[in-house]
């Protein structure tokens, strides 16, 4: 085992950190708009299902590694694949999470960057009585002005590795500890508000009501991508905080809650934004600028509603600040795993993503009508294939690992749920989990 290696202070801790990387775009800004592309509940009921029955058993996968191996993500794989008498060539599941997170974090950064140029807005008074047109005319405007993006981009990147810089379990607890609960007051809010409105029991109808009409392969490929995504698994960014887990802690019981708590953001983010979009007659699959569109209006015609919609950026940006901080953390434990000093692998990782993330702030303007692969810009690429292709295929390795190559009483240690919680997660891995990643998989690419 590693000595030198930070652990986080508690139980508590540790399920705050993984909620805290769980919790982000994905649940507030990706799921409505991607739900909204999708059909709406169709997609809401594969999602929650493929949360069940892959997202969580790989979840539990992906950190018994990390704690078991105590070392980056790369490290661990090598380490206990060696220990298993096979091939160290495993730390290449590593690696692969690395150029995922990556990419995710180019384009995370860039939107994040949104809700601090709409935190200012708010506070500057700029959406007080605004009118819907003027919103999203307002929208359109922000996005054509790169200089603009860029320099809100930077601004989060820089949030974002001043903390990973410092050591995440040092600066990471206290922001979660205060997160989490003011999200959650502001969401249920944002829930009544949305209650009042003419479009809520569209709204309710459109999330809860599924029509199998809707349903493509396109549709079960997005909902599987999402559902790693909003967990955050098959990127080994969670292996690398199970390196920092405490020794006596239920595994299951953790990822439980972390799930709960992550469904329910989306959740009530859903139900929130569709009322505003039905109530104003808009378009749910209006794409990425559905959040920042919709809730400047929902509460414009709220009491103090400047003051919440400020409340809500902040938080916003607080909750992709811990997801963002997960993203770039498996990469610096990476390159230190290589023997560079943690202050030179943050700045290579800082300088990098941000001139990645560059070509996602010009996809809006510059670029728009250059097209990578399949009719897709940059942006539209590196927010979709990444997710819903790099997280499976890497949860996909994972699993396979913690199953089959991992030594059975080291997983069931680091799983810590008892001989018959043992038995039941590896059944479910290797008899629903794997079967059902490799057919989503195979049948989108066919
Ligand atoms: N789960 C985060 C969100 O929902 C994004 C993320 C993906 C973080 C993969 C880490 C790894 O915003």
């Amino acid at each position: 085992m590693n000595e030198t290696l930070e652990r986080w202070g508690s139980q508590r801790a540790f399920i705050l950190a993984v909620t805290g990387a769980a919790v982000g775009l994905g649940n507030i800004w990706r799921f409505p708009y991607v739900a909204g592309e999708n059909g709406g509940a169709a997609f809401l009921a594969l999602y929650v299902g493929f949360v069940v029955l892959l997202g969580l058993p790989v979840m539990m996968a992906e950190i018994l590694i990390g704690r078991a191996g105590r070392r980056s993500p790369s490290q661990s794989l090598a380490h206990l694949a060696r220990q298993a008498g096979q091939s160290t060539h495993w730390r290449w599941v590593g690696s692969f999470g690395g150029v995922t997170v990556f990419l995710i974090l180019s384009f995370y950064s860039v939107v994040s960057g949104w809700s601090i140029e709409y935190l200012v807005a708010t506070i500057n008074g700029s959406f007080v009585d605004a009118a819907p047109d003027q919103v999203a005319a307002d929208f359109e405007r922000f996005l054509a002005d790169p200089l603009r993006m860029t320099f809100n981009h930077t601004l989060f990147l820089l949030l974002t590795m001043s903390v990973v810089a410092a050591g995440v379990s040092n600066g990471l607890e206290k922001l979660n500890n205060l997160m989490m609960p003011l999200l959650y007051v502001l969401l249920a809010v944002l829930v009544f508000h949305a209650t009042t409105t003419v479009g809520f029991a569209q709204a309710m109808d459109w999330l809860f009501t599924p029509e199998l009409s809707a349903v493509n392969p396109g549709v079960v490929l997005n909902a599987m991508g999402h559902a790693f995504f909003t967990l955050a698994v098959g990127a080994c960014a969670l292996m690398a905080y199970g390196a920092y887990m405490p020794d006596h802690q239920s595994l299951p019981r953790a990822v439980g809650m972390v799930a709960i708590l992550d469904i329910t953001v989306a959740l009530l983010s859903g139900i929130a934004i569709f009322s505003v979009v039905f109530s104003q007659g808009m378009d749910p699959a209006a794409g990425p600028g559905l959040m920042f569109v919709t809730l400047p209006i929902a509460f414009a015609d709220m009491p103090l509603g400047s003051v919440w919609l400020g409340m809500f950026f902040l938080l916003l940006l607080m909750a992709t600040w811990t997801s963002s901080i997960n993203l770039a953390e498996p990469m610096v434990a990476g390159l230190q795993g290589l023997g560079w000093r943690r202050s030179r692998a943050t700045a290579l990782v800082t300088v990098s993503v941000w001139l990645l993330g560059l070509l996602s702030v010009l996809s809006f303007s510059t670029l728009a009508d250059v097209h990578w692969l399949a009719g897709r810009n940059f942006f539209e690429l590196v927010s979709t294939v990444p997710s819903d292709v790099f997280l499976p295929l890497g949860g996909l390795l994972i699993a396979i690992f913690a199953v089959w190559v991992l030594p059975r009483d080291i997983a069931l240690r680091a799983l810590d749920a008892g001989p018959n919680g043992f038995r039941l997660w590896r059944a479910v891995v290797r008899y629903i989990s794997i079967p059902l990643m490799c057919l989503v998989l195979i049948s989108s690419l066919i």
